[in-house]
């Protein structure tokens, strides 16, 4: 590590940390990857299991269309569950999971093996093949984890939608995916309450063709209603002989297909991002063994929803990569107290904690004598993901949770890299608020409208200027839009949507999104999602949303609506429009606000001008406008 003072407010890890710390030098790391990439990454992908090497590490013979380890065989499954089961880790916990009723179910690996086989030959059973898409709606429940792995195990693409999402946005993933099965629970407990998935579920189907089969998963055992031929029990197909504990695995291409998921655009539609078997692989299985430092007896907890990127990559397929027990639970910070975490990390006795800035500062607002009732000592690390955390937030977690002998790992990462980019290890000295440096090898920048690289400190786009592993492949049955979205504004370079500065030190430090793109409470919200929610209720004929700082959430959403005429403004029409967002998209993209205006201000060509909302929300000045029709 250079002796260079590094300026600012800086956190130096302990001696303990660094001894213990896997990489101990991350700039000899980072020299040395980007002196040979290649190998760099092979030598990290012979620490897993290939049936069928690779010809080739990265071939950009097609860009911006990169493959990874082209010419391998594979299958992540084989390396998340059967290598394991080979060794003295058959008898080790894969899994523990925690429900909201305090009940507690733990997997081995063998018994994690046994269960994904399970599910795997109910699937193959009802036709799922290599390369159909299923769809899976639940709860945090281990049964999550097992169908995705059960998915991946035979080829199958799975399309995760979060639980938090509504009818249309879950009838919209089903039809553009074209799934034929549809894995949901019965309900999922959250605060106390219900969510009614399958419920939703069965409104989603009705606006959509594609679902033969679904299968339900009884977690809250209220009365549901089950379409005779269409709907069965997972309890009761995993009973059936022909669900046997052992299911051949389908060997894959590195390059097929392991999953979509979701996300946020600037316009229009979620796009479907697409991860592959054989890169993702690698990506994560690396970036969780250094950033997280994972040793044998470690118990690790990312508390994210399986249902987003984080929970696919550092829930699920990275931790049982590394053969490390990963920790799930069902529920919310707060209920029934807002010790649920503290006594969770304490009776589990957990290592590593991996949360969002959000959940930080909501935890933070009920004080420190809740947290203080607990023995943490078992916790050596802390990460943050999904918004910028601010300093107030980063000291009260390193100081209270983490007793300053943890050090915080703030990873910047999208739905799209798979795996973390921009991250520090433990060896790192830190500074609150910057996520230091991105990953050895990588190199990533920040330049100005020209694609110019800008000095330090001053503010511009975030790009990534190397292929990385567990890249996004392209936009699901879109590459079109792969390549505008990500690839055109600088030829050969991957724009993030993000805006950073560096400073002196080189440390990066995100402000935010450049783009349509809401990051409320962590989740992604795409403004063209909110907006067409609110234009689908029947008296409005315009909407605009855009998103405003909130102490808690990060950004809230605004929204300002024009009626049609003849509709009558009322304080019950917005309630009434707030539940139909949230009935049609989900409760996260609840708006805070809305507004009932007699135009927006738009271009020329009719695109909604939102920078000039915000700045007329926050009282600031517009900047030009010159482009603005009235
Ligand atoms: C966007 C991606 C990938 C994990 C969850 C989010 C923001 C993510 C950080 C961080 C500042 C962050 C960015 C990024 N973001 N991590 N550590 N510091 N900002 O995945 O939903 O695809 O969102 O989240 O704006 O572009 P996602």
């Amino acid at each position: 590590m250079s002796n260079k003072k590094l300026s600012g407010e800086v956190y130096f890890p302990s001696e303990k940390i660094i001894e213990k710390a896997h990489i101990k030098d991350r700039d000899d790391l980072d020299n040395r990857a980007k002196k040979d990439y290649s190998g760099f990454w092979s030598e990290i992908a012979n620490e897993l299991h290939w049936f069928q090497k690779w010809d080739k590490v990265i071939d950009d013979s097609n860009k911006p269309f990169y493959r990874w380890f082209t010419g391998a065989k594979t299958n992540i499954v084989y390396n998340c569950l059967d290598v394991h089961t080979k060794t003295f880790r058959r008898n080790k916990l894969a899994l523990i999971w925690e429900g909201e009723n305090g009940e507690s179910k733990t997997y081995s690996y063998f018994a994690l093996h046994r269960e994904t086989c399970k599910f795997s030959n109910i699937l193959k059973s009802l036709g799922v093949q290599k390369g159909d898409r299923v769809t899976i709606y639940m709860g945090r429940t281990p049964e999550i984890v097992i169908a995705m792995l059960a998915c991946a195990r035979i080829g199958a693409v799975h399309s995760v939608v979060y639980g938090g999402f509504s009818v249309e946005s879950l009838a919209e993933r089903i039809e553009d995916s074209n799934s034929k099965v549809l894995i949901v629970s019965d309900g999922a407990y959250q605060r106390g309450k219900i969510v009614h998935l399958k419920q939703i579920a069965d409104e989603a189907l009705q606006r959509c063709g594609t679902v033969e089969h679904c299968l339900v998963i009884k977690r809250t055992g209220q009365e549901i209603n089950m379409e005779q031929g269409r709907d069965m029990w997972y309890h009761e197909l995993m009973n059936l002989p022909i669900a046997t504990q052992n299911c051949a695995l389908e060997i894959v291409d590195s390059e097929d297909p392991l999953f979509i998921l979701y996300t946020s655009g600037t316009t229009g539609k979620p796009k479907a991002i697409l991860h592959t078997h054989g890169g993702y692989m690698v990506g994560t299985y690396a970036t969780l063994k250094y950033v997280f430092d994972i040793h044998e007896e470690d118990r690790y907890w990312c508390a994210a929803d399986p249902g987003w990127i984080t929970g696919h990559s550092y829930i699920v397929y990275a931790p049982l990569l590394n053969g490390t027990t990963s920790f799930l639970y069902e529920g919310a910070p707060n209920f029934p107290y807002p010790n649920r975490w503290w006594a969770m990390i304490e009776k589990y006795g957990i290592n590593i904690l991996y949360t969002a800035p959000t959940a930080i500062r909501g935890l933070m607002r009920f004080g420190e004598s809740w947290v203080n009732r607990h023995d943490l000592s078992s916790l050596r690390l802390l990460g943050s993901v999904g918004e910028p955390i601010n300093p107030e937030a980063w000291k009260w977690y390193h100081r209270v949770v983490g007793k300053e002998k943890c050090p915080i790992m703030d990873t910047w990462w999208q739905t799209e890299t798979g795996m973390f980019m921009i991250t520090p290890m433990p060896s790192v000295p830190l500074k609150p608020g910057s996520g230091t440096k991105p990953f050895p090898g990588i190199e990533m920048d920040i330049v100005d409208e020209s694609g110019k690289s800008v000095k330090a400190n001053e503010e511009g786009f975030l790009v990534i200027k190397t292929p990385w592993p567990a890249m996004i492949r392209t936009v699901y049955k879109d590459p079109e839009r792969y390549i505008s979205q990500y690839w055109s504004k600088y030829p050969g370079i991957y724009l993030t949507g993000d805006s950073a500065r560096r400073d002196e030190d080189g440390y990066f430090w995100i402000i935010g999104r450049v783009d349509d793109v809401i990051k409320v409470s962590g989740y992604r919200l795409g403004t063209a999602e909110i907006e067409s929610a609110l234009v689908s209720h029947h008296s409005v004929a315009e909407a605009a949303a855009i998103g405003l700082p909130h102490e808690l959430k990060g950004n809230a959403i605004y929204t300002y609506v024009i009626l049609k005429s003849g509709i009558e403004k009322s304080p019950q029409l917005i309630e009434e429009l707030r539940q139909h967002v949230s009935h049609e998209v989900g409760p996260i993209a609840k708006p805070e606000h809305i507004e009932f205006v007699d135009s927006l201000p738009k271009t020329r060509s009719g695109k909604i001008m939102r920078r000039v909302l915000k700045a007329r929300a926050l009282g600031q000045d517009p900047g030009n406008i010159s482009t603005l029709e009235e």
